[in-house]
C-alpha cells in the first residue's frame, strides 16, 4: 500500500514545519505548500534526505483563490492512489493594537485567516469525498472561542472558521472524512514573537504531535495543550456583562 500523503497549507509555519517533519518520521510523503516556494523546496530537500521520504514544494497564496484548484490537483497527481489528508496552517495575526491604529489590515487578517481557508477547504471537500479517507486538520485557536478586548478581530477570524468548520466536518463525516478543528493557546513561533508572558505557552512540536493524533483518531475538535479546555469553558460561561469589564 503506498504511503499516506499529508499536504501542509503554509507549510513555512512553524507548526506546520514540526508537521511536516512528524508525518515523514511516521513515514508519510509530504507536500509543502506556500508563498515561498525556493524555502520550501529547500525544506522539502532535507525531508527527502533526513527520512527517505517523497517531499515536493506546491506555489500556494491563500488570497489567490483563483489558483487553488489546480494546486489541489497538483496535490491529487502527487499523491495517485495514495490517501492524501490536508493540514492547513496559514495565518496571519496583527496585534490588536495594530489593527485600532490602522483598520486597514483588517481586510488582510479575514483575507487570509478566514476567506481563504474557506475557500481552499471548499475546493479541496469533493476531493474528499471521492477519496472517502484521509483526514483534513486545521488550526483555528482558543482566541475564537471569545471575542476578547486585546484579539477580537484575529479572534472572530479564528471563531467563524470553526463554525464553518463544523459544516464540513458533517458533510465529509458522510465520506468518512474527519475533518479536525484545532484549538491552541499561545504557541512559540514568530505569530506570538513578544508575547512572553502569555500562559501554558506550547512548543510547535507539541501542536504537531496533537495534530496528527487527532487525524488518527477522528477527533473533532481538539484544546492544545489540554487544559485550555477547561480553561475556555469556564471563560465561556462567564457572563457578557463581566467579561466586557476584564482586561485580557
Ligand atoms: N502561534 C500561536 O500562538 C498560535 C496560537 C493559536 C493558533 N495559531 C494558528 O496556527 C497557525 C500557524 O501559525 P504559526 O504560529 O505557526 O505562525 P507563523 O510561523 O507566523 O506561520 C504563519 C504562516 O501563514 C502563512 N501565510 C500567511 N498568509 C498566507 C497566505 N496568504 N497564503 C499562504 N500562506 C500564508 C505564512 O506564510 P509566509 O511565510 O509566506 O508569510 C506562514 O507560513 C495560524 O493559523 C495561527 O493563527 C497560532
Amino acid at each position: 500500500m503506498s504511503a499516506p500523503v499529508w499536504l501542509i497549507l503554509g507549510a513555512s509555519s512553524a507548526i506546520a514545519r514540526a508537521v511536516a517533519r512528524a508525518a515523514a518520521a511516521d513515514g508519510a510523503d509530504v507536500l509543502l505548500a506556500g508563498r515561498d516556494t525556493a524555502d520550501l523546496e529547500a525544506s522539502a530537500a532535507d525531508l527527502r534526505t533526513r527520512f527517505g521520504r517523497r517531499a515536493a514544494a506546491l506555489d500556494f497564496d491563500a488570497l489567490d483563490s483563483t489558483g487553488h484548484a489546480a494546486m489541489l490537483q497538483r496535490a491529487r497527481d502527487f499523491a495517485g492512489e495514495a490517501t492524501l489528508n490536508l493540514f492547513l496552517a496559514f495565518g496571519t495575526m496583527p496585534s490588536q493594537a495594530e489593527i485600532d491604529a490602522d483598520p486597514a489590515l483588517i481586510d488582510g487578517v479575514i483575507a487570509a485567516n478566514y476567506t481563504g481557508a474557506v475557500n481552499v477547504l471548499h475546493r479541496a471537500a469533493p476531493m474528499f469525498e471521492a477519496q472517502k479517507a484521509g483526514a483534513l486538520v486545521v488550526l483555528t485557536s482558543v482566541a475564537g472561542d471569545r471575542g476578547r478586548l486585546k484579539n477580537y478581530v484575529y479572534g472572530s477570524t479564528k471563531g467563524a472558521l470553526g463554525a464553518y468548520l463544523q459544516g464540513l466536518r458533517a458533510r465529509l463525516f458522510r465520506s468518512g472524512v474527519p475533518v479536525v478543528t484545532v484549538k491552541p493557546g499561545p504557541v512559540d513561533t514568530a505569530m506570538s514573537y513578544g508575547l512572553n508572558d502569555m500562559p501554558l505557552m506550547a512548543q510547535p512540536e507539541t501542536v504537531a504531535a496533537a495534530c496528527l493524533k487527532a487525524a488518527k483518531k477522528g477527533t473533532e475538535i481538539v484544546y492544545v495543550p489540554f487544559p485550555w479546555w477547561p480553561i475556555m469553558t469556564i471563560i465561556k460561561l462567564i457572563p457578557e456583562r463581566i467579561f466586557k469589564k476584564l482586561n485580557i
